[in-house]
């Protein structure tokens, strides 16, 4: 089983951290059949698997039980949690306490969206022995904000903020941090100014590993593709070429035969 101080071993090492979502026991075996290091339990699920147009609505019962779900099928990949909009929002106290519940049901680490304001959270959580991941640039939970799924860091003094951060987020004790679209030259430098292990996703090929929804990755999910995602297949066209023929053959009486038949 993949720990944090393994995961965070890999940076000194120099070897890419991979590290892709699940949300099921399903998909996270066969994750963990490719030999990925780590698996995000993403509030993504709002959006891929939820089928809302954000991460806006997904609740901590949602979060916990696709974490169980996940946590459960895993035996070999770092299990990270995404906590959910409002879950950490609201004081220090509740951060650690809904931090704490993803432990129990068997996350090694959670992630949160945020610099400045969660610094202290991200503090309070690693005192009491959860592991965090930061999540710095386009952070999807704060998409009103920025009046849409933008870039973020074009700009010299938002790019300086970031970096100041990221170092935040380090000294506060994060364990590694996702990068989300930013420019790539701004993601090498927070890598190289860090000692602990970034994670681009949309961020350029300078950071120490790389996230994607997994069914982005799997081209599972067509209804918005942003820039960096790239399709490794194209699981929609076949899962919908096999319904298809399995419509087909039903209404021409070709299935079920005699050898899907019971004597
Ligand atoms: O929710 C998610 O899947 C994420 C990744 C895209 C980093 O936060």
């Amino acid at each position: 089983m993949m720990t944090v101080p393994e995961f965070q071993q890999y940076k000194r090492e120099g070897k890419k951290l991979i590290v892709v979502t699940a949300y099921d026991a399903l998909f996270a075996r066969i994750v963990e059949q490719a030999g990925i290091e780590a698996i995000l339990v993403g509030d993504s699920l709002g959006v891929v698997v939820q089928g809302k147009k954000d991460t806006l609505s997904v609740t901590m019962e949602d979060m916990l039980y696709h974490t169980r779900l996940v946590a459960g099928a895993a035996q070999q990949a770092l299990v990270i949690a995404d906590m959910p909009f409002l879950s950490y929002q609201i004081s220090v106290d509740e951060a650690v306490r809904n931090a704490g519940r993803f432990l129990q049901v068997g996350a090694a680490a959670v992630k949160l969206e945020g610099g400045a304001p969660v610094v202290d959270r991200v503090e309070a959580m690693t005192r009491f022995g959860i592991p965090v991941m930061g999540h710095l640039g386009m952070t999807p939970q704060s998409v009103h904000r920025y009046g849409g799924y933008k870039v973020q860091g074009k700009e010299r003094p938002k790019a300086e903020a970031l970096i100041e951060d990221a170092k935040a987020l380090e000294s506060a004790g994060a364990f590694a941090i996702v990068l989300e679209a930013i420019p790539a030259n701004l993601a090498h430098d927070i890598t190289q100014t860090l000692t602990i292990p970034t994670i681009g996703i949309g961020a350029g090929p300078h950071c120490d590993g790389q996230v994607l929804v997994l069914y982005d990755l799997l081209g599972l999910f067509d209804q918005f593709v942003p820039k960096f995602v790239k399709p490794y297949a194209h699981l929609k066209a076949d899962a919908l070429q096999a319904l298809r023929r399995y419509k087909e053959e039903v209404e021409q009486g070709k299935f079920p035969t005699d050898s899907e038949s019971y004597r």
